[in-house]
Protein backbone atom coordinates (compact mmCIF):
# COMPACT_ATOMS: atom_id res chain seq x y z
CA UNK A 1 0.00 0.00 0.00
CA UNK A 2 1.86 3.37 -1.12
CA UNK A 3 0.25 5.43 1.22
CA UNK A 4 0.90 4.31 5.09
CA UNK A 5 -2.00 6.59 6.22
CA UNK A 6 -4.59 4.83 4.14
CA UNK A 7 -3.86 1.64 5.92
CA UNK A 8 -5.54 1.71 8.84
CA UNK A 9 -8.73 3.01 7.36
CA UNK A 10 -8.46 0.24 4.74
CA UNK A 11 -8.14 -2.40 6.86
CA UNK A 12 -10.72 -1.34 8.80
CA UNK A 13 -13.20 -1.88 5.51
CA UNK A 14 -11.44 -5.34 4.70
CA UNK A 15 -11.57 -6.69 7.87
CA UNK A 16 -15.06 -4.97 10.11
CA UNK A 17 -15.28 -7.35 12.62
CA UNK A 18 -11.35 -7.72 13.61
CA UNK A 19 -9.49 -5.92 16.34
CA UNK A 20 -7.13 -3.22 14.75
CA UNK A 21 -4.09 -1.69 15.63
CA UNK A 22 -1.89 1.04 14.76
CA UNK A 23 1.76 1.26 14.94
CA UNK A 24 1.78 3.83 17.80
CA UNK A 25 -0.78 1.50 19.54
CA UNK A 26 1.64 -1.29 18.76
CA UNK A 27 4.27 0.87 19.97
CA UNK A 28 2.73 1.07 23.57
CA UNK A 29 1.87 -2.91 23.93
CA UNK A 30 4.96 -5.75 25.23
CA UNK A 31 5.97 -7.11 22.35
CA UNK A 32 6.45 -10.35 23.96
CA UNK A 33 9.65 -12.46 23.54
CA UNK A 34 11.46 -10.52 20.73
CA UNK A 35 11.31 -6.90 20.92
CA UNK A 36 10.87 -7.04 17.05
CA UNK A 37 7.21 -8.33 17.12
CA UNK A 38 5.54 -5.83 17.47
CA UNK A 39 7.45 -3.15 14.71
CA UNK A 40 4.66 -3.92 12.39
CA UNK A 41 2.21 -0.94 10.88
CA UNK A 42 -0.47 -2.67 11.49
CA UNK A 43 -2.18 -5.61 14.02
CA UNK A 44 -5.08 -7.06 12.85
CA UNK A 45 -6.82 -9.80 15.25
CA UNK A 46 -9.49 -11.58 13.47
CA UNK A 47 -12.21 -14.19 15.16
CA UNK A 48 -12.47 -16.50 12.96
CA UNK A 49 -11.44 -18.03 9.75
CA UNK A 50 -13.35 -16.19 7.24
CA UNK A 51 -11.62 -12.75 9.06
CA UNK A 52 -8.36 -14.41 8.05
CA UNK A 53 -8.85 -15.29 4.51
CA UNK A 54 -10.27 -11.81 4.37
CA UNK A 55 -7.23 -9.97 5.73
CA UNK A 56 -4.89 -12.22 3.87
CA UNK A 57 -6.82 -11.42 0.52
CA UNK A 58 -6.02 -7.79 1.40
CA UNK A 59 -2.82 -8.52 1.97
CA UNK A 60 -2.14 -10.13 -1.49
CA UNK A 61 -4.25 -7.42 -3.21
CA UNK A 62 -2.28 -4.60 -1.78
CA UNK A 63 1.52 -6.49 -2.20
CA UNK A 64 1.47 -6.34 1.57
CA UNK A 65 3.81 -9.19 4.03
CA UNK A 66 1.46 -10.54 7.04
CA UNK A 67 3.22 -12.31 9.48
CA UNK A 68 1.60 -14.63 11.73
CA UNK A 69 1.47 -14.29 15.54
CA UNK A 70 0.74 -16.58 17.99
CA UNK A 71 1.92 -16.08 21.78
CA UNK A 72 4.85 -14.21 21.06
CA UNK A 73 7.49 -16.18 23.18
CA UNK A 74 9.11 -17.92 20.22
CA UNK A 75 12.39 -18.07 20.17
CA UNK A 76 13.78 -18.06 16.86
CA UNK A 77 12.91 -14.21 15.38
CA UNK A 78 9.96 -16.31 13.34
CA UNK A 79 7.37 -13.65 14.37
CA UNK A 80 9.53 -10.62 14.42
CA UNK A 81 8.05 -7.84 12.36
CA UNK A 82 8.99 -4.50 10.57
CA UNK A 83 7.45 -0.98 9.31
CA UNK A 84 5.00 -1.72 6.38
CA UNK A 85 4.47 -5.19 7.43
CA UNK A 86 0.64 -6.76 8.86
CA UNK A 87 0.48 -8.91 11.74
CA UNK A 88 -2.50 -11.60 11.85
CA UNK A 89 -2.97 -11.94 15.58
CA UNK A 90 -4.23 -15.54 16.02
CA UNK A 91 -5.73 -14.19 19.70
CA UNK A 92 -9.37 -13.59 19.06
CA UNK A 93 -9.23 -17.68 17.10
CA UNK A 94 -9.17 -19.56 20.69
CA UNK A 95 -12.00 -21.58 21.50
CA UNK A 96 -11.56 -25.12 21.74
CA UNK A 97 -14.56 -26.37 19.63
CA UNK A 98 -14.32 -29.72 20.62
CA UNK A 99 -13.27 -32.97 22.95
CA UNK A 100 -14.31 -35.97 22.07
CA UNK A 101 -13.09 -38.46 24.40
CA UNK A 102 -13.92 -41.46 22.66
CA UNK A 103 -12.32 -41.00 19.67
CA UNK A 104 -9.10 -39.21 22.02
CA UNK A 105 -8.94 -35.58 19.69
CA UNK A 106 -9.96 -32.40 20.04
CA UNK A 107 -10.70 -29.99 17.55
CA UNK A 108 -8.89 -26.38 18.42
CA UNK A 109 -8.60 -22.86 16.88
CA UNK A 110 -5.35 -22.04 16.01
CA UNK A 111 -4.87 -19.06 19.20
CA UNK A 112 -5.78 -21.59 22.01
CA UNK A 113 -3.16 -21.88 24.47
CA UNK A 114 -1.21 -25.44 25.31
CA UNK A 115 -2.33 -24.67 28.86
CA UNK A 116 -5.70 -24.52 28.34
CA UNK A 117 -6.00 -27.58 26.34
CA UNK A 118 -4.18 -29.49 28.90
CA UNK A 119 -6.82 -27.89 31.28
CA UNK A 120 -9.89 -28.87 28.76
CA UNK A 121 -8.55 -32.23 28.15
CA UNK A 122 -7.68 -33.48 31.74
CA UNK A 123 -11.40 -33.25 32.45
CA UNK A 124 -11.48 -36.33 30.07
CA UNK A 125 -8.47 -37.94 31.40
CA UNK A 126 -6.34 -37.05 28.49
CA UNK A 127 -3.84 -34.57 27.68
CA UNK A 128 -2.63 -33.25 24.29
CA UNK A 129 0.87 -35.36 24.93
CA UNK A 130 3.04 -32.23 24.29
CA UNK A 131 4.46 -29.98 27.02
CA UNK A 132 7.04 -27.67 26.86
CA UNK A 133 7.83 -24.68 29.80
CA UNK A 134 5.86 -21.66 27.79
CA UNK A 135 2.89 -23.75 28.22
CA UNK A 136 1.12 -20.43 29.47
CA UNK A 137 1.74 -18.95 26.43
CA UNK A 138 2.97 -20.92 23.41
CA UNK A 139 -0.49 -21.35 21.53
CA UNK A 140 -1.14 -24.52 19.23
CA UNK A 141 -0.91 -22.70 15.96
CA UNK A 142 2.45 -21.54 16.82
CA UNK A 143 3.08 -25.12 18.04
CA UNK A 144 2.00 -26.28 14.46
CA UNK A 145 4.12 -23.61 13.06
CA UNK A 146 7.57 -24.42 14.84
CA UNK A 147 6.74 -28.38 15.09
CA UNK A 148 7.25 -27.88 18.72
CA UNK A 149 8.81 -30.74 20.99
CA UNK A 150 9.48 -30.37 24.92
CA UNK A 151 9.65 -32.19 27.31
CA UNK A 152 7.55 -35.33 26.20
CA UNK A 153 8.57 -35.46 22.60
CA UNK A 154 10.98 -38.88 23.48
CA UNK A 155 8.11 -40.24 24.16
CA UNK A 156 4.69 -39.01 21.95
CA UNK A 157 6.91 -37.16 19.28
CA UNK A 158 7.18 -33.68 17.97
CA UNK A 159 3.63 -31.42 17.26
CA UNK A 160 4.12 -32.65 13.52
CA UNK A 161 3.10 -36.39 15.65
CA UNK A 162 0.14 -34.93 17.49
CA UNK A 163 -1.39 -32.95 14.58
CA UNK A 164 -4.29 -35.22 12.86
CA UNK A 165 -5.46 -32.47 10.62
CA UNK A 166 -5.18 -28.87 10.03
CA UNK A 167 -6.78 -25.77 8.44
CA UNK A 168 -4.69 -22.85 7.46
CA UNK A 169 -5.80 -20.18 5.13
CA UNK A 170 -3.41 -20.08 2.28
CA UNK A 171 -1.31 -17.30 0.58
CA UNK A 172 -4.36 -16.32 -1.83
CA UNK A 173 -7.10 -16.63 0.71
CA UNK A 174 -8.35 -20.08 0.08
CA UNK A 175 -8.80 -22.28 2.78
CA UNK A 176 -6.78 -25.53 2.86
CA UNK A 177 -9.19 -27.93 4.99
CA UNK A 178 -7.52 -30.97 5.89
CA UNK A 179 -9.31 -31.95 9.53
CA UNK A 180 -9.04 -35.74 9.09
CA UNK A 181 -9.34 -36.80 12.69
CA UNK A 182 -8.12 -40.51 12.29
CA UNK A 183 -4.78 -41.71 12.33
CA UNK A 184 -4.27 -43.14 9.23
CA UNK A 185 -5.25 -41.68 6.21
CA UNK A 186 -2.80 -43.29 3.41
CA UNK A 187 -4.81 -40.57 0.16
CA UNK A 188 -1.65 -39.26 -1.76
CA UNK A 189 0.41 -36.26 -0.24
CA UNK A 190 0.13 -35.86 3.45
CA UNK A 191 0.38 -31.82 2.52
CA UNK A 192 -0.60 -30.90 6.14
CA UNK A 193 2.71 -31.84 7.10
CA UNK A 194 3.99 -28.74 4.50
CA UNK A 195 2.60 -26.17 7.25
CA UNK A 196 4.03 -27.95 10.39
CA UNK A 197 6.87 -26.27 10.74
CA UNK A 198 6.77 -23.69 8.07
CA UNK A 199 6.58 -21.18 10.50
CA UNK A 200 3.77 -19.01 8.62
CA UNK A 201 5.87 -19.15 5.81
CA UNK A 202 3.13 -20.64 3.74
CA UNK A 203 -0.12 -20.17 5.01
CA UNK A 204 -1.69 -19.23 8.11
CA UNK A 205 -3.13 -22.30 10.39
CA UNK A 206 -6.41 -21.61 11.68
CA UNK A 207 -7.63 -24.78 12.90
CA UNK A 208 -5.92 -28.45 14.35
CA UNK A 209 -7.44 -31.73 15.43
CA UNK A 210 -5.34 -32.68 17.61
CA UNK A 211 -4.88 -36.53 19.16
CA UNK A 212 -5.39 -37.09 23.12
CA UNK A 213 -3.88 -39.52 24.82
CA UNK A 214 -5.04 -40.94 28.05
CA UNK A 215 -3.38 -39.28 31.37
CA UNK A 216 -1.81 -40.63 34.38
CA UNK A 217 -3.62 -40.11 37.38
CA UNK A 218 -0.40 -38.33 39.14
CA UNK A 219 2.94 -38.18 38.70
CA UNK A 220 6.11 -37.98 40.63
CA UNK A 221 9.34 -35.97 40.19
CA UNK A 222 12.77 -36.79 41.17
CA UNK A 223 16.46 -35.18 40.99
CA UNK A 224 19.39 -37.48 39.88
CA UNK A 225 23.08 -36.42 40.17
CA UNK A 226 25.32 -38.24 37.47
CA UNK A 227 28.77 -38.09 36.21
CA UNK A 228 27.95 -38.05 32.81
CA UNK A 229 25.01 -37.92 30.10
CA UNK A 230 25.93 -41.64 29.22
CA UNK A 231 24.75 -42.43 32.95
CA UNK A 232 21.61 -40.53 32.88
CA UNK A 233 21.19 -42.62 29.50
CA UNK A 234 21.22 -45.72 31.13
CA UNK A 235 18.77 -44.52 33.84
CA UNK A 236 16.16 -43.68 31.29
CA UNK A 237 16.48 -47.50 29.20
CA UNK A 238 16.19 -48.38 32.39
CA UNK A 239 12.45 -46.67 33.41
CA UNK A 240 11.95 -46.83 29.61
CA UNK A 241 11.94 -50.68 29.72
CA UNK A 242 9.61 -50.90 32.70
CA UNK A 243 6.31 -51.80 31.41
CA UNK A 244 3.09 -50.40 33.29
CA UNK A 245 4.29 -46.85 34.86
CA UNK A 246 4.96 -44.01 32.21
CA UNK A 247 8.32 -42.01 31.98
CA UNK A 248 7.02 -38.52 31.13
CA UNK A 249 10.15 -36.40 31.14
CA UNK A 250 13.92 -36.80 31.12
CA UNK A 251 15.70 -33.70 31.43
CA UNK A 252 19.32 -33.06 31.94
CA UNK A 253 21.29 -30.31 33.25
CA UNK A 254 24.42 -29.58 32.98
CA UNK A 255 26.17 -28.08 36.21
CA UNK A 256 26.89 -24.99 35.25
CA UNK A 257 23.37 -24.55 34.00
CA UNK A 258 22.08 -25.82 37.38
CA UNK A 259 24.42 -23.51 39.48
CA UNK A 260 23.37 -20.40 37.42
CA UNK A 261 20.01 -21.20 38.22
CA UNK A 262 20.36 -22.07 41.94
CA UNK A 263 21.96 -18.69 41.95
CA UNK A 264 19.10 -16.95 40.26
CA UNK A 265 16.10 -18.81 41.99
CA UNK A 266 17.85 -18.12 45.14
CA UNK A 267 17.90 -21.54 46.60
CA UNK A 268 19.67 -21.98 49.14
CA UNK A 269 23.18 -24.01 49.21
CA UNK A 270 22.37 -27.37 50.01
CA UNK A 271 18.08 -27.40 49.34
CA UNK A 272 18.95 -29.29 46.37
CA UNK A 273 21.74 -32.09 45.95
CA UNK A 274 23.40 -29.98 42.63
CA UNK A 275 26.52 -30.60 42.89
CA UNK A 276 26.92 -33.53 40.40
CA UNK A 277 28.30 -32.64 36.85
CA UNK A 278 25.50 -33.27 35.46
CA UNK A 279 21.55 -33.56 37.02
CA UNK A 280 18.72 -35.52 35.64
CA UNK A 281 15.06 -34.39 36.63
CA UNK A 282 12.86 -37.60 35.83
CA UNK A 283 9.03 -37.43 35.89
CA UNK A 284 7.27 -40.28 35.64
CA UNK A 285 3.37 -41.12 35.57
CA UNK A 286 1.11 -43.98 37.77
CA UNK A 287 -2.15 -44.15 38.78
CA UNK A 288 -1.82 -42.55 42.21
CA UNK A 289 0.82 -40.67 43.15
CA UNK A 290 2.69 -43.40 46.13
CA UNK A 291 2.84 -45.81 43.07
CA UNK A 292 4.50 -43.20 40.90
CA UNK A 293 7.05 -42.44 43.75
CA UNK A 294 7.71 -46.19 44.70
CA UNK A 295 8.43 -46.97 41.07
CA UNK A 296 10.61 -44.26 41.11
CA UNK A 297 12.62 -44.68 44.03
CA UNK A 298 12.84 -48.38 43.35
CA UNK A 299 13.79 -47.95 39.65
CA UNK A 300 16.87 -45.84 41.04
CA UNK A 301 17.68 -48.12 43.66
CA UNK A 302 17.93 -50.98 41.25
CA UNK A 303 20.20 -49.31 38.71
CA UNK A 304 22.17 -47.09 41.48
CA UNK A 305 25.19 -48.77 40.81
CA UNK A 306 25.25 -49.59 37.38
CA UNK A 307 24.57 -46.10 35.93
CA UNK A 308 27.24 -44.63 38.83
CA UNK A 309 24.36 -42.46 40.51
CA UNK A 310 26.01 -40.09 42.90
CA UNK A 311 23.22 -38.31 44.14
CA UNK A 312 19.00 -39.12 44.10
CA UNK A 313 16.15 -37.12 45.60
CA UNK A 314 12.90 -38.17 45.08
CA UNK A 315 10.19 -34.89 45.46
CA UNK A 316 8.47 -35.88 48.84
CA UNK A 317 5.77 -32.90 48.18
CA UNK A 318 4.65 -30.83 45.11
CA UNK A 319 6.15 -27.49 46.43
CA UNK A 320 9.50 -29.66 46.02
CA UNK A 321 8.54 -31.04 43.12
CA UNK A 322 7.79 -27.64 41.87
CA UNK A 323 11.25 -26.04 43.39
CA UNK A 324 12.75 -28.81 41.30
CA UNK A 325 10.87 -28.05 37.91
CA UNK A 326 11.45 -23.78 38.61
CA UNK A 327 15.35 -25.05 38.12
CA UNK A 328 14.57 -26.57 34.63
CA UNK A 329 12.22 -24.11 33.46
CA UNK A 330 12.58 -21.08 34.25
CA UNK A 331 15.29 -20.21 31.44
CA UNK A 332 14.85 -16.68 31.08
CA UNK A 333 16.92 -16.52 34.08
CA UNK A 334 19.58 -17.06 31.65
CA UNK A 335 18.62 -13.80 29.72
CA UNK A 336 18.23 -12.33 32.70
CA UNK A 337 22.12 -12.78 34.12
CA UNK A 338 23.13 -12.01 30.37
CA UNK A 339 20.95 -10.50 28.56
CA UNK A 340 23.26 -10.68 25.46
CA UNK A 341 23.84 -14.35 25.37
CA UNK A 342 23.07 -15.84 22.39
CA UNK A 343 21.07 -18.99 22.50
CA UNK A 344 20.97 -22.33 20.05
CA UNK A 345 18.70 -25.33 20.04
CA UNK A 346 20.73 -28.47 18.57
CA UNK A 347 19.60 -32.08 18.26
CA UNK A 348 22.45 -34.36 19.08
CA UNK A 349 21.90 -38.38 17.98
CA UNK A 350 21.79 -40.47 21.10
CA UNK A 351 24.95 -41.93 22.44
CA UNK A 352 26.97 -38.87 20.88
CA UNK A 353 25.79 -36.50 23.63
CA UNK A 354 28.91 -36.39 26.15
CA UNK A 355 31.46 -36.56 23.14
CA UNK A 356 29.41 -33.27 21.98
CA UNK A 357 29.28 -31.40 25.43
CA UNK A 358 33.39 -31.91 25.57
CA UNK A 359 33.80 -31.18 22.14
CA UNK A 360 31.93 -27.91 22.20
CA UNK A 361 33.43 -26.66 25.34
CA UNK A 362 36.70 -27.02 24.39
CA UNK A 363 35.63 -25.39 20.59
CA UNK A 364 34.29 -22.14 22.64
CA UNK A 365 37.15 -22.09 24.89
CA UNK A 366 39.03 -22.05 21.61
CA UNK A 367 37.39 -19.05 20.52
CA UNK A 368 37.60 -17.26 24.21
CA UNK A 369 39.18 -18.58 27.61
CA UNK A 370 36.27 -16.64 29.03
CA UNK A 371 33.42 -19.22 27.21
CA UNK A 372 31.20 -21.65 29.71
CA UNK A 373 28.41 -22.80 28.20
CA UNK A 374 24.73 -23.26 29.60
CA UNK A 375 24.03 -26.51 28.60
CA UNK A 376 20.73 -28.30 29.41
CA UNK A 377 17.39 -30.01 27.34
CA UNK A 378 15.62 -32.67 26.94
CA UNK A 379 18.11 -35.81 27.89
CA UNK A 380 16.04 -38.53 25.59
CA UNK A 381 15.37 -37.21 22.52
CA UNK A 382 19.45 -35.73 22.57
CA UNK A 383 18.06 -31.94 21.96
CA UNK A 384 20.40 -29.62 24.24
CA UNK A 385 19.91 -26.00 24.28
CA UNK A 386 23.08 -23.83 24.53
CA UNK A 387 23.36 -20.37 26.13
CA UNK A 388 27.05 -18.91 25.89
CA UNK A 389 27.94 -16.41 28.55
CA UNK A 390 28.63 -13.51 26.54
CA UNK A 391 28.11 -10.16 28.47
CA UNK A 392 28.77 -7.93 25.72
CA UNK A 393 27.45 -7.57 22.06
CA UNK A 394 28.29 -10.47 20.09
CA UNK A 395 29.64 -9.60 16.43
CA UNK A 396 27.85 -11.26 13.34
CA UNK A 397 31.76 -12.79 12.61
CA UNK A 398 31.91 -14.11 16.63
CA UNK A 399 28.75 -15.92 15.91
CA UNK A 400 29.57 -17.23 12.71
CA UNK A 401 32.53 -18.73 14.65
CA UNK A 402 30.22 -20.11 17.62
CA UNK A 403 27.43 -21.68 15.09
CA UNK A 404 30.95 -23.26 12.97
CA UNK A 405 32.15 -25.29 16.77
CA UNK A 406 28.05 -25.91 17.66
CA UNK A 407 26.74 -27.21 14.20
CA UNK A 408 29.94 -28.57 12.15
CA UNK A 409 29.41 -32.45 11.77
CA UNK A 410 26.08 -32.21 13.50
CA UNK A 411 23.73 -32.69 10.39
CA UNK A 412 26.45 -35.64 8.87
CA UNK A 413 25.86 -37.28 12.19
CA UNK A 414 22.23 -37.31 12.17
CA UNK A 415 21.75 -34.71 14.24
CA UNK A 416 19.90 -30.62 13.83
CA UNK A 417 21.46 -27.14 13.98
CA UNK A 418 17.22 -26.93 15.37
CA UNK A 419 15.48 -28.83 16.85
CA UNK A 420 12.22 -27.21 18.36
CA UNK A 421 12.56 -23.34 18.15
CA UNK A 422 12.23 -23.40 14.19
CA UNK A 423 14.47 -21.54 11.90
CA UNK A 424 12.52 -17.72 11.76
CA UNK A 425 15.30 -15.04 11.41
CA UNK A 426 17.70 -16.41 13.73
CA UNK A 427 18.40 -19.24 12.12
CA UNK A 428 18.29 -18.13 8.55
CA UNK A 429 22.04 -17.90 8.03
CA UNK A 430 22.81 -20.89 9.74
CA UNK A 431 20.10 -22.98 7.43
CA UNK A 432 21.87 -21.35 4.40
CA UNK A 433 25.23 -22.79 6.12
CA UNK A 434 24.51 -26.20 7.40
CA UNK A 435 20.67 -27.39 5.61
CA UNK A 436 21.35 -29.81 3.07
CA UNK A 437 21.51 -27.67 -0.36
CA UNK A 438 18.99 -30.04 -2.16
CA UNK A 439 16.68 -29.74 0.81
CA UNK A 440 17.44 -25.91 0.29
CA UNK A 441 16.03 -26.20 -3.48
CA UNK A 442 12.84 -27.82 -2.71
CA UNK A 443 11.86 -25.45 0.20
CA UNK A 444 12.06 -22.73 -2.20
CA UNK A 445 10.40 -24.46 -4.83
CA UNK A 446 7.55 -25.32 -2.74
CA UNK A 447 7.68 -21.82 -1.35
CA UNK A 448 7.43 -19.72 -5.01
CA UNK A 449 4.53 -22.29 -5.92
CA UNK A 450 1.96 -21.61 -2.89
CA UNK A 451 3.76 -18.20 -2.27
CA UNK A 452 4.91 -17.08 -5.34
CA UNK A 453 4.05 -13.26 -3.91
CA UNK A 454 5.54 -13.68 -0.80
CA UNK A 455 2.82 -12.79 1.04
CA UNK A 456 2.97 -15.21 4.28
CA UNK A 457 6.22 -14.20 6.78
CA UNK A 458 8.69 -12.89 3.90
CA UNK A 459 11.82 -13.42 4.62
CA UNK A 460 11.77 -15.84 7.20
CA UNK A 461 13.11 -19.76 7.30
CA UNK A 462 13.51 -19.35 3.34
CA UNK A 463 14.48 -16.19 3.18
C1 LIG B 1 13.04 -25.32 26.95
C2 LIG B 1 12.84 -24.39 25.80
C3 LIG B 1 13.92 -23.36 25.76
O1 LIG B 1 13.18 -26.50 26.74
O2 LIG B 1 12.78 -25.09 24.60
O3 LIG B 1 13.06 -24.82 28.08
ZN1 LIG C 1 13.27 -27.22 24.87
Amino acid sequence: MSDDKALIPSLRIACPTATIWDAAELASRDPGFDARNFGASALVRPHDVEGVAALVRFCAEHGLSLVAQGGRTGLAGGAATSAGQVICDLGGLNQIEEIDPFARVAIVQAGVTLGALQEAATVHGLDPGIDLAARGSATIGGMVSTNAGGIMAFRNGTMRHRVLGLEAVLPDGRVFSDLTRVLKTSAGYDLKHLFIGAEGTLGIVTRVAVRLDPVAGASATALVGVPDAASAQRIVRHFLGSTSPRLTAAEILWRNFARLMQRALNYAPGQLPLDAPCLLVLGLGADNLEAARGVLEDGLAAIWEEAGILDGLVASSDAQAAALWRLREETEQIERAHPMAPSFDVSVPGGALDAYVARIEAGLKALDASYAPYVYGHLADGNLHISINCDGPVSHERHQAIEDVLYDGLREAGGSFSAEHGVGLEKREAYERHADPVKRDLARAIKGLIDPANVMNAGKVVG
